[in-house]
């Protein structure tokens, strides 16, 4: 099973992409264009763990990269696009930007998809933008992302 990931260097991206190392015969491709801060950090991580991870700094607000990629995977069973801007307090002040990576990126995903991999699934998350953080209860061990390990609600 191949799986694309994009923003695989972020957290949920890195995440996915260390559980799938417990998956027999999966391979994650990852991209990221490593913006976040801790997103290099994350492969360094994977090294240290020797996931079994191949990464590619992409930018996917690029359409002509992305298409690209899904070109060089025909093969690819699922792509999870997980890149983003995910950081809600430049999403303010910088909405240009917010808006680019993550509606021009889910499309460029979605329009390299459609004619390379026709049968793959794309799955995507929605905007934390519209995650009510006192209702959240989350449990992440690893990796550890943005130097954090947290187990429980949150409470902002
Ligand atoms: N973390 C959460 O609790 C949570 C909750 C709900 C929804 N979400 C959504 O899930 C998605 C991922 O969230 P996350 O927490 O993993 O975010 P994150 O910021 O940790 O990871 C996003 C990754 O995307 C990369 N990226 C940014 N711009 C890019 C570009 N142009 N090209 C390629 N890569 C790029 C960043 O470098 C980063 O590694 C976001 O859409 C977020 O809104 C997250």
């Amino acid at each position: 099973m191949k799986i694309i990931v994009t923003g695989s260097a972020g957290s949920f991206g890195s995440a996915f992409s260390h559980g799938m190392g417990d998956v027999p015969g999966a391979k994650t491709i990852g991209v990221d264009e490593l913006s976040r801060r801790g997103a290099a950090a994350n492969l360094v991580w994977f090294n240290k763990h020797s996931v079994d991870h191949v990464f590619e700094q992409l930018d996917v607000t690029s359409a002509s990269d992305m298409d690209d990629l899904l070109g060089h995977h025909p093969d690819a069973d699922a792509v999870v696009h997980v890149s983003a801007h995910s950081a809600v307090t430049s999403s303010v002040t910088d909405t240009r930007h917010d808006r680019d990576t993550s509606a021009r990126g889910t499309l460029n995903a979605n329009e390299a998809v459609r004619p390379h991999t026709p049968g793959a699934a794309l799955l995507f998350s929605s905007t934390n933008k519209v995650v009510e953080w006192s209702q959240v209860h989350c449990r992440r061990s690893s990796p550890p992302g943005r130097g954090q390990t947290q187990e429980g609600a949150h409470d902002v």
